[in-house]
């Protein structure tokens, strides 16, 4: 499909200039923000505590001057309190687990739901999927944004959707090639159980019909990306969303750069600010991302701090603007022995050793008030056997570690399969300190 084709098949929003984007983005804004001080007594309290009110709103940087929203004003306002629309005309809740205490709960009015499909079914076309491809969703259904979200946007694009969710890897590789599907939309890590699932079947996971991944709800490095490309025989794209703005589907990457997920401005506004001071940072600039719905009815989010740490970079394949890859979460930072570091640092080196799977674990231990950093990573099958070339592995990235993040670590280089695998989100972090 040539490139003028493919063209005319974007909204007119998603070429538009950028005053248009902004004047639409203005206007939504302020009918956003006033829906929420109207209808949500929390955040009309928010408001006045902080002494601004709607009509002080008059350019899209005035937001600045009104206060955060974040999860704890979900947890307070739990189960409904944050709806700006009588329950009755809420027709779907979703919910996120919370690792302490009361689940996020989320909610959408039959408009929410048709918005979030649409988004959904743009970022499906801006990977290359086309209308008739079969769809194979193996994120999760149920509370969980991303089996249903998903779902819902593949069918508005007419896609035949295969709602196999997370789970029963055997059953995923037997529909993936007796259904023979286009695309699949699952999280990167349970995609590398599903490819070592073909290849325990004696199959080869690069040679089925799958032509794209949809890939998200976790980070993920380029070096992870290359590595599913080539495995697994298919273009990767990344797609972010959270269940307090939406879902899956807030920002998607397009196919002919995948350069980063375009933010779909037309219906979140986003900034970034330095997260230990709320201050926001100039265009560019690495910090948190907030995000503000523009159109939602149900549950309204102003300036949301959604913890994760990224950049915003300048428009190329639409007209609005991208984020770069999220390299972690505020909340996921890890201070060992006082050097900051992510996961997906670790992630990027364990890549780069041939002879070492994509599956690690670390594992936080405390000893004589130091902090210990264990780093379990799997070895490839290949060289199991070889007692030399693993110890050779565990001191080079070991090397690698202190050398590239400045932290002594403890490598283990275990058997294949040992590494927990998960149907869904992977849990890289397991801390064993006790509480101070
Ligand atoms: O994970 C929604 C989703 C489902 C997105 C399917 C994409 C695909 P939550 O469970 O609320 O919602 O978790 C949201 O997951 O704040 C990020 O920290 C992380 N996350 C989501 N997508 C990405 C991504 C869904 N592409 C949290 N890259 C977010 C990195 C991601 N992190």
């Amino acid at each position: 499909m040539s490139g003028q084709q493919r063209a005319t098949e974007l909204e007119p929003i998603e070429r538009a200039s950028e005053d248009e984007l902004r004047a639409l983005q203005l206007q939504r804004l302020r009918w956003s923000v006033r829906h929420a001080y109207e209808n949500v007594p929390l955040y009309r309290g928010k408001c006045e505590g902080a002494g601004v009110h709607p009509h002080d709103l008059r350019t899209l940087a005035d937001l600045e001057r009104f206060p955060f929203m974040q999860k704890d004003d979900l947890r307070a306002g739990y189960p409904f309190g944050l709806f700006a629309v009588p329950r009755e005309q809420v027709v779907r809740i979703h919910a996120s687990s919370g690792t302490t205490g009361k689940p996020t709960v989320v909610g959408y009015t039959r408009r929410d739901i048709d918005t979030w499909a649409a988004l959904v079914a743009r970022s499906i076309r801006a990977a290359g999927g086309r209308r008739g491809d079969i769809v194979h969703i193996a994120y999760g259904y149920g509370l969980f944004t991303g089996g249903l979200g998903a779902h819902y946007g593949a069918e508005l694009m007419g896609c035949t959707v295969v709602p196999i969710s997370g789970g029963q890897t055997q059953r995923q590789v037997q529909l993936i090639c007796d259904f023979r599907p286009d695309i699949i939309m699952v999280t990167p890590s349970y995609m590398l159980a599903i490819v070592e699932e073909f290849l325990r079947q004696g199959l080869d996971p690069a040679a089925t019909s799958l032509r794209t991944g949809i890939f998200g709800a976790e980070p993920w490095t380029e070096a992870l990306r290359a590595q599913i490309e080539s495995r697994a025989g298919l273009q990767a794209l990344d797609i972010y969303g959270l269940s307090e703005v939406m879902g899956p589907g807030v920002a998607s990457e397009c196919i002919e750069t995948k350069d980063g997920a375009v933010i779909w401005e037309d219906h979140f506004y986003p900034e970034i600010v330095d997260p230990a001071t709320g201050e926001v940072l100039p265009e560019g600039a690495r910090g948190e991302l907030v995000l503000t719905s523009l159109t939602k009815e149900a549950l309204p989010v102003i300036r949301y701090r959604t913890r994760d740490l990224t950049s915003l970079l300048p428009p190329t394949a639409r007209s609005m603007r991208r984020m770069a890859r999220i390299t972690g979460r505020c909340d996921d930072m890890l201070i060992i022995r006082g050097v900051n570091m992510f996961p997906s640092q670790i992630e990027e080196l364990v890549l780069k050793l041939p002879g070492l799977a994509s599956h690690y674990q670390l594992e936080l231990t405390r000893e004589a008030h130091l902090d210990q950093l264990a780093v379990k990573v799997e070895c490839l099958e290949t060289i199991a056997g070889d007692g030399p070339l693993r110890s050779r592995l565990r001191h080079d990235l070991q090397g690698s570690i202190k050398a590239t993040i400045g932290i002594s670590t403890q490598v283990v280089v275990c058997d294949p399969g040992s590494i927990e695998r998960s149907a869904g989100k992977a849990r890289r972090v397991i801390d064993r300190r006790p509480a101070r």
